[in-house]
C-alpha cells in the first residue's frame, strides 16, 4: 500500500484535507529518517508534532462531526479514542526512555497503519455522512 498522499483521499473539506496532507509528509519525514538510521530529532519532531496534531486535527472532525449531525459520530470519535490510547503509550514509554527502535517502530506502526487506514475508511466517508 502506498503511504503517499493520493488525490482519491481528498475528502472535499479543505481544512480536512489540508490536515491529513499534514500527517502523511509528517509520517514521510519518519520513513526517511528511519532509513537513513538518522532518527532522535525527528522520532522527537514526529512525537510532539503528534500531540498538537492529533488534539487539533480530532477536535476539528468531531466539531465539525457535532455541527452537521453526522450518523456515524460515535463509531467515528471511538476510532479517535483508540488512537489517543495507542499514542499515549507510546509517548509514556518515549518520555521515559527516549529514542529506541521498539518506539520508532511503534510509532511508525501507528502512524502507517492505523491512521492512514482511518483516513481512507473513515475520513474520506465522514462528508457523506453528514448534512450540509
Ligand atoms: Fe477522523
Amino acid at each position: 500500500m502506498s503511504l503517499k498522499w493520493r488525490k482519491e483521499l481528498n475528502t472535499g473539506l479543505d481544512w480536512q484535507d489540508a490536515q491529513h496532507q499534514q500527517i502523511f509528509s509528517q509520517l514521510d519525514k519518519l520513513q526517511e529518517a528511519m532509513k537513513l538510521n538518522a532518527g532522535a530529532s525527528v522520532i522527537k519532531e514526529t512525537v510532539d508534532f503528534l500531540v498538537e496534531y492529533v488534539e487539533k486535527h480530532f477536535h476539528d472532525e468531531e466539531e465539525y462531526m457535532q455541527k452537521h449531525n453526522c450518523t456515524a459520530y460515535t463509531e467515528h470519535k471511538r476510532q479517535h479514542d483508540d488512537f489517543i490510547e495507542e499514542f499515549s503509550t507510546i509517548k509514556a514509554v518515549y518520555d521515559k526512555q527516549g529514542t529506541s527502535t521498539v518506539t520508532v517502530m511503534r510509532l511508525h506502526g501507528l502512524l502507517s497503519d492505523w491512521l492512514i487506514q482511518h483516513i481512507m475508511q473513515i475520513d474520506r466517508h465522514m462528508p457523506e455522512h453528514c448534512s450540509a
